[in-house]
């Protein structure tokens, strides 16, 4: 299976996010990861509606939106409207997390849940066969930039076995400090899909980046 990338618009230049967004949509990249920060959830506040109608506006490619924030099931009809093809909120933003779920199945987009570096896959167990994407945070979430957390390779195979235990087609993303040094051993340990910030936008070329990401891990899947 060929592994997806997902540049994080987060580490775009969004004086040039136009030209910045068209680079995504010319390259090998599958999605566009969209990271909204509310300054509750998490220390730091990114963009909320006007900029991801600005990136759905030229995204020739699915907006996969993960939302830091507090009470997501209020946001998830606007952020559908807004263009989102994938939404993911936090298991651990989510007091009823099922409800949750069951509301993007409504809005007809693709479920996912995020979980912190410190929250264990298990709690994952009761809803697994009934969302499509788990995106396992690989750094504390709110900035980009940081370094990758190692334990994240052994709950990539813990969660790929509770998927396989459960029957569920959930797809594994990782996101946070994903380089072209982890890629290759992160798609070993069973993830299916990468978010890439820094690593792509501080290259010297974003494109040929990409390019790289998906060449090393659609080898090694
Ligand atoms: C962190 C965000 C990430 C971030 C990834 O809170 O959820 O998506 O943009 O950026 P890098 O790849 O730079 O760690
Ligand atoms: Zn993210």
């Amino acid at each position: 299976m060929s592994v997806l990338i997902a540049p994080s618009v987060l580490s775009a230049d969004f004086g040039n996010l136009e030209r910045d967004v068209k680079m995504i949509n010319d390259s090998k990249a599958d999605w566009f990861h969209v990271d909204v920060m509310d300054g509750v959830f998490v220390p730091n506040i990114s963009f909320g509606f006007p900029v991801l109608k600005a990136v759905k506006k030229h995204a020739r490619k699915p907006l996969d939106v993960h939302l830091m924030i507090v009470n997501p099931d209020q946001y998830l009809a606007a952020f559908a409207d807004a263009g989102a093809s994938i939404i993911s909120v936090h298991y651990e933003a989510c007091t009823h997390l099922h409800r949750t779920i069951q509301k993007m199945r409504q809005l007809g987009i693709l479920a996912g849940v995020a979980i912190n570096p410190h929250t264990p896959v298990s709690v994952l167990s009761e809803v697994i066969a009934s969302i499509d994407v788990v995106v396992l945070m690989s750094v504390n979430p709110g900035f980009g930039g940081q370094s990758f957390i190692r334990n994240t390779f052994r709950k990539t195979e813990d969660l790929k076995n509770l998927i396989i235990q459960k029957n569920s087609g959930a797809k594994i993303e990782i996101d946070g400090g994903v380089d072209l040094k982890n890629a290759s051993e992160l798609v070993r340990c069973g993830a299916d899909i990468l978010v890439a910030g820094n690593t792509v936008f501080s290259s010297t070329s974003p494109s040929n980046t990409i390019a790289i990401l998906k060449e090393t891990s659609t080898h090694t899947a």
